[in-house]
């Protein structure tokens, strides 16, 4: 057992109790105190009442002057680019065949594997993610190599191995052999310990008719398991998927046919959506991963926020690393903040913070689980130090209410703020310099 207490000294303006996004509420306590065991918050309150309730034994870290908040979930990544990072200059599909794809192949001997997601895995601790859903590779000892570091870690994550059955010969399986693997992989790591399997078919362009029809099957005998992959990210991706599907009326329908449309598919970017799409989207309760710093990367285009929150879209945030060029989903929040303005739309703060956290668990219906910092819940928390980056310290300063404050971390904060994280009550990372 042991607690953890948090301060904010920073914020001194009048601070109310609770902010609402969406219905829901949000609890800011001044002068709060958490108490993790095996695992799980077992109490959270104000620091005097949980003190009361410390045994001599227990253990109490102290991260008075700074903040607590739940981890942030990446709802859109993958874990076999890290080596591609920053490719320069091109869009979606040379740069697909130019950087990526050659990337993973490379990342298909274990060592490689090994070494760079140990270092992935590091990298989102020190940006304060706890939980990624994560496009692995296409192979069996690939993916269960990744399952089993992540289980290592006790993370919450929903992973599958990447299907792909058409284009680079280096990468591609046939249907059958791709569906033996997705089999297996479910069985031994779907709902182990915090572990979920996602279907994952890389997108229309890269699966054959057949293999799609195999998704369809495997979605229909495993109604418990996830769905992720990407749509209508680029518009020379969406020309070439009506020519390859000429059949579908659009994007969404090559989906559609093959049964992928559902409330537990996470949909990668949907930045060009007709009014048909969004439609169709929404009624099925599809999940949104939306990705702005890949979007921008790769001048991709612009998602309608506007939309999305219009429709009450069920709204998730991702890195879409490595498309995007950063782990930190407070420079994701920032960017889907500015992408927002360019469509004259203010994306409110909450609205982002809730998308990569609370938001983003209900979507995936692992509120239960994760997502905010309540008794019972899973011990997924970082400790913020706004102080730690002198700008923002002094922006802070001015910061006339919490929304305000929320707003400023943010704009302007990334992982040399966070301080700490911690996954399942262990802590994962520890910042020296803060
Ligand atoms: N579409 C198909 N594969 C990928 C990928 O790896 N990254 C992105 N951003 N889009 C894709
Ligand atoms: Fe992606």
């Amino acid at each position: 057992t042991f607690t953890t207490k948090a301060t904010l000294s920073n914020l001194q303006g009048v601070v109310p109790d609770s902010l609402f996004v969406n219905d829901e509420k949000f609890i800011f306590l001044r002068d709060g105190a958490i108490i993790v065991e095996s695992g799980k918050i077992v109490a959270i309150g104000d620091y005097l009442d949980i003190k009361s309730q410390l045994q001599a034994e227990d253990k109490e870290v102290d991260y008075s002057g700074k903040l607590i908040t739940p981890g942030f979930i990446d709802s859109h990544m993958h874990a076999t680019q890290t080596s591609a990072v920053s490719a320069y200059g091109e869009k979606l599909l040379t740069w697909l065949d130019n950087y990526i794809f050659p990337g993973e192949v490379a990342f298909n001997s274990e060592q490689s594997a090994r070494r760079e997601y140990e270092i992935l895995l590091k990298q989102l601790f020190k940006n304060g993610t706890t939980t990624i859903c994560a496009y692995l590779p296409s192979s069996y000892d690939g993916a269960d190599l990744l399952f089993e570091i992540t289980d290592k870690y006790k993370m919450r994550a929903v992973m599958g191995n990447t299907i792909m059955t058409d284009g680079n010969p280096k990468l591609i399986t046939d249907g059958e052999t791709s569906m033996l693997i997705s089999e297996k992989l479910y069985n031994k790591w779907h709902k182990t310990n915090r572990l979920s399997y996602a279907l994952t078919p890389r997108f229309a362009l890269s699966c054959t008719d057949e293999s799609m029809g195999l998704c369809k099957e495997f979605v229909e005998s495993h109604s418990d398991a996830y769905m992720q992959t990407h749509l209508c990210e680029n518009v020379n991706e969406i020309q070439d998927t009506l020519a390859k599907f000429p059949w579908a009326k659009d994007y969404l329908e090559v989906y559609e046919k093959y049964g992928l449309v559902h409330d537990k598919s996470i949909f990668g970017h949907c930045i060009h959506l007709s009014d048909s799409e969004w439609k169709r989207m929404t009624e099925a309760e599809v999940i949104f991963a939306n990705c702005p710093i890949s979007n921008n990367y790769l001048g991709s285009g612009l998602f309608r926020y506007d939309e999305a929150v219009k429709r009450n879209a069920k709204l998730t945030l991702g890195t879409d690393w490595a498309a995007g060029n950063t782990l930190s989903m407070l420079r994701v929040m920032d960017d889907a903040y500015k992408v927002a303005m360019l469509n004259s739309f203010k994306l409110e703060t909450l609205t982002r913070w809730y998308s990569a956290t609370l938001g983003s668990a209900k979507a995936l219906a692992l509120d239960d689980y994760i997502g905010s910092l309540e008794v019972g819940k899973e011990a997924d928390f970082i400790v913020l130090d706004p102080e730690a980056n002198e700008l923002l310290n002094y922006r802070l300063e001015s910061s006339y209410d919490l929304l305000d404050y929320l707003f400023s971390v943010s704009s302007l904060g990334d992982d040399r703020i966070v301080a700490a994280t911690y996954v399942y009550g262990d802590n994962v990372y520890t910042n020296s310099s803060n």
